[in-house]
């Protein structure tokens, strides 16, 4: 930088010196000339004022000898050339030795009296000073004298070569020290910028206090612009890939190690009949999220062992690369005893949180002994977690409601750990929440975390409400964040969505042969509309609702009958408990009670699937089905709305979706209905029969719009985002961190 500054600096500068010099030099030079000149002359008139009455006398009375004696003496100056005594007719008087021999007293040759002249003679130039004597003398005469004047350019040399070198070496010092300075203070400068780049510390100029050069803050100001600019490019980016979501982890989070931790594995190793083992992808829509996501991060996802060959299937660390067939990242399963399953998973997550947080009319249960269980349980995941986690730093991003006391588990053992839980489900109200025993413990261990996440902004505020009401903390609503003991929790929605393009689809053929297909294998006739549902077999689905409506259905109009089938497939659940035990038995009931009031020949009413299908065979059934009905009572988000809407590229079939399932705030285009109310999902399924092909289309198309630039990917992208800022943040000196703002 030194040299190239010194090259761009100096060259300038000296050019620009010679040029001055070009053009200077010779008026210093007539200038010198003309001082030297008129020091001469004023000389003679001097020696000429000073021997003026000598030579007039000697002139008029003296003798030659005399005169010539006077004059000798005088011409011996060293500086006097020659001198001259002339009669007005040009009669020499008096001529000294070393006159030259083209000076001569010639009446015309020298001009003015008083005036003196330059001759150049082949010896070097020569001043010519003539004094004229007459008027008042008897005897007129005239004095010329020359000066030798080569002492003039002598001089004039010396001056330019001096006058050069001087003003040479000043240029060059005075160059040598403005690049000095200028390079030492940009230096600083570009010291205190990159810092404020690589600490983001442009929002605020107060985080940034060494200097405040008007320079630096329009930096700064350009800066911030610019992050901004990336944010909202970010935000409303309308592909987002897994290439995209690898640049932030690799730009924003300086390529961090991401840890997943989650109760349900991404991939499930069983033992067939014949023992031998065979892997599945669970039905989870957290899974569904989050598997895409973590083969774009690759790191570590720590899940439950559950698979009866899990054990068989892992290496000695109890790691296994999956996904199975292409692995990119690593499976670590953690595993649990029958007991720590039961109370855990089964009681407290399943028998006491679910039902909590879900408005569909189940009582949660509550157990000290689920409690215990539950503690020690994701202890032990947070042994786990911190023996995988290869960084004093890594990103953790713990999924669902099994893991609620973790964040502060692990800010316990990795305090550097960014930390994000993302609750899956929906989050009630204060008073709801408020019955389960361990509400606080629940509320201030999630608090340890740095970004708590749910589906909707309204689940968002009943969270912040449930914590306002019972832990004594500092909630600022408007930026949406909760103080507790010093530490900031971001509370934010994040909707969760589905890989685009569903990785599926590429594998399946045209809609109408998946039609044709998915009707012979269920026999159902060809010109029979197909109502699909597709859910775990979850009290919260609506599952035997959507039965009862269909059942109005076809009591209000029985032309419907022989031409509309409901394909239910329902992925067994959780059937240990008594509440999953009594759906599965009522769902068979109500089955056979519909299906036995309507049925005709062929055609039945309810064709139901009781086992779990492959994610290859479920969008199958999306593409062969005329409507899509999901009608949980409540739910999250609800991840078969959208993976139904990826499916259709023919931008047809309908979509009737609960008001009470997230996915509903982000595609109004569906058939919306309150699932409480089986009549009106009845006249939904009318609607959905009756629709024409056109508005069909653009309802498909808008909400096809919608999940292609809100998946997966964007949904991960944007927490790991904010992610990344709270790191910033948390580099900053804690007065800052203090003061700053939280907001985005
Ligand atoms: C919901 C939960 C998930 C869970 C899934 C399946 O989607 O949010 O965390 O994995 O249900 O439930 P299961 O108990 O079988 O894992």
């Amino acid at each position: 930088m030194f040299r190239s500054m010194m090259l761009r600096f100096v060259l300038p500068v000296a050019l620009a010196s010679c040029v001055v010099a070009y053009f200077g030099l010779p008026y210093i030079e007539r200038l010198l000339a003309e001082w030297f000149r008129s020091d001469v002359e004023l000389r003679a008139q001097l020696v000429m004022h000073s021997v003026e009455e000598p030579i007039t006398d000697l002139v008029e009375f003296g003798t030659d000898v005399r005169l010539r004696a006077y004059l000798t003496k005088l011409a011996a100056d060293e500086r006097l050339l020659a001198i001259l005594v002339c009669r007005p007719n040009g009669t020499t008087i008096f001529r000294s030795d070393r006159t030259p021999s083209t000076i001569a007293c010639d009446p015309e040759g020298i001009s003015d009296p008083a005036r003196s002249r330059i001759l150049q003679l082949p010896s070097g130039s020569v001043q010519v000073s003539r004094f004229d004597f007459d008027g008042a003398q008897p005897k007129p005469f005239r004095v010329l004298m020359l000066h030798d004047l080569s002492f003039v350019d002598r001089r004039q040399r010396t001056a330019r070569d001096f006058v050069l070198v001087f003003v040479g070496i000043s240029i060059l010092l005075l160059a040598l020290l403005i690049v000095l300075v200028a390079w030492l203070q940009l230096r600083r400068w570009v010291e205190v910028l990159l810092g404020d780049i690589r600490g983001k510390r442009f929002h605020d100029d107060a985080q940034s206090p060494r200097l405040s050069l008007p320079i630096l803050s329009q930096v700064r100001e350009v800066l911030a612009e610019a992050e901004e600019k990336q944010r909202l490019e970010i935000d409303f980016r309308e592909n987002w890939t897994p290439q995209a979501l690898q640049q932030v982890v690799h730009d924003h989070l300086d390529s961090a190690q991401v840890i997943i931790v989650s109760n349900r594995e991404p991939y499930i190793h069983s033992f067939d009949a014949h023992r031998r083992a065979f892997w599945q992808v669970p039905a989870s829509g957290m899974v569904t999220a989050l598997e895409p996501v973590m083969r774009a991060c690759s790191g570590v996802w720590v899940a439950h062992g559950a698979g009866s060959a899990d054990h068989e299937t892992v290496d000695r660390y109890d790691r296994i690369r999956v996904p199975p067939d292409d692995p990119s990242y690593t499976l670590r399963r953690v595993w649990l005893s029958p007991e720590q399953e039961q109370g855990y998973y089964y009681g407290f997550s399943n028998e006491g949180l679910w039902p909590l947080c879900h408005l569909a009319y189940v009582r949660p249960a509550f157990r000290a002994s689920d409690w215990r269980a539950y503690e020690e349980v994701n202890t032990k995941f947070s042994e786990v977690v911190a023996v995988e986690s290869g960084t004093e730093s890594p990103v953790i991003l713990i999924q669902d409601f099994h893991f609620a006391l973790l964040p502060q588990l692990l800010r316990q053992r990795i305090p550097k750990a960014t930390i994000a839980l993302f609750w899956h489900i929906p989050w009630p109200n204060a008073e709801t929440f408020g019955v389960c025993p361990w509400k606080r413990q629940v509320l201030t261990h999630m608090l340890s975390a740095d970004i708590l996440g749910f589906h909707t902004r309204y689940h968002c505020q009943n969270f912040l409400d449930t914590v306002d009401r019972f832990v004594e903390c500092q909630i600022d609503r408007e930026h949406m964040t909760v103080t507790l003991q010093g530490r900031i929790c971001r509370v934010a929605p994040y909707p969760i969505s589905i890989e685009w393009p569903p990785r599926w689809l590429a594998r399946l053929p045209d809609v109408a042969t998946c039609r044709t297909t998915v009707h012979e294998r269920y026999g159902i006739g060809a010109d029979v509309i197909i109502g699909l549902g597709v859910e775990r077999w979850d009290f919260t689905k609506g599952i035997i609702e959507r039965f009862q409506a269909l059942e109005v259905l076809l009591d209000n109009d029985p032309k419907h009958r022989g031409r509309i089938s409901l394909l239910q497939i329902a992925a067994p659940s959780r059937g240990q408990l008594p509440a999953y035990q009594a759906l599965q038995q009522q769902t068979y009931d109500e089955v056979e009670r519909i299906n036995s009031k309507f049925t005709q020949g062929e055609w039945r009413p309810i064709v139901l699937i009781d086992e779990q299908q492959e994610p290859l065979r479920v969008f199958e059934l999306y593409r062969a089905a005329d409507f899509c009905l999901v009608n949980s009572l409540h739910d999250g988000m609800n991840l078969v709305a959208k993976e139904f809407v990826a499916a259709r590229d023919d931008e047809d079939g309908v979509l009737i979706l609960s008001t009470f399932a997230g996915a509903s705030r982000e595609l109004p285009e569906a058939v919306l209905i309150n699932p409480f109310d089986v009549s009106e999902t009845a006249n939904a399924m009318e609607i959905a029969m009756r629709m024409g092909r056109e508005e069909r289309r653009n309802r498909m198309s808008l909400m096809r719009r919608t999940v292609k630039e809100n998946n997966v990917y964007r949904w991960a992208g944007r927490m790991l985002m904010d992610a990344a800022r709270i790191r910033q943040r948390q580099s900053l000196p804690s007065t800052v961190r203090r003061f700053g703002t939280f907001g985005r």
